[in-house]
């Protein structure tokens, strides 16, 4: 699986994670505290899926291929199905405590791990992304300066000619 792939897959977990926080705070919403506490884990989530889209689009910037990650597939495939089986849990309804334990054992897959992996993997990318936007930048910025100094040089020339003209009129 190509890393890019990988991100889409990995954005896609932490959105889904999120959305299993989110109504997890909604289902329990009568009890203030432990409601706050989902929607703050929800947010957390949505940050990881955000973190993952931005990784993502500095790989696509580049028109190779990008790196090719080998054991990630497996991983990806079992963290889905585990998702997939909690959300669904989820919108039956749960109990407080149920609903406690389903989060202590979401946060204890390998979803953590796959991220800070992604994200590690996904450096190169996001640094070259840096050079070709700074690079770029200056690529721009150069002939353009140049054409207003013509431009302005070529106006300069306009006046002189003028004052010339009429100095010699008068
Ligand atoms: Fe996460």
């Amino acid at each position: 699986m190509y890393l890019r792939e990988a991100l889409r897959w990995c954005r896609d977990l932490e959105e889904e994670a999120g959305h299993i926080y989110e109504e997890l705070a909604a289902q329990h919403g009568h009890d203030a505290e432990l409601s706050r506490h989902w929607q703050v884990l929800a947010a957390d989530e949505r940050k990881h899926a955000r973190i993952m889209a931005a990784a993502l689009a500095a790989e696509d910037v580049h028109e190779d291929d990008g790196p090719f990650v080998v054991d990630v597939r497996p991983r990806l495939d079992r963290l889905k199905r585990i998702l997939d089986r909690a959300y669904k849990q989820v919108r039956t309804g749960t109990s407080a405590a149920a609903a406690a334990e389903l989060t202590a054992f979401i946060e204890g897959t390998e979803l953590d791990d796959v991220f800070a992996e992604l994200v590690e993997l996904s450096r190169p990318s996001v640094l070259r992304l840096l050079g070709v936007i700074e690079k770029d930048a200056a690529g721009v910025a150069d002939p353009h300066r140049s054409h207003v100094a013509a431009l302005l040089r070529t106006a300069a020339e306009r006046r002189s000619d003028a004052a010339q003209q009429s100095a010699r009129r008068a």
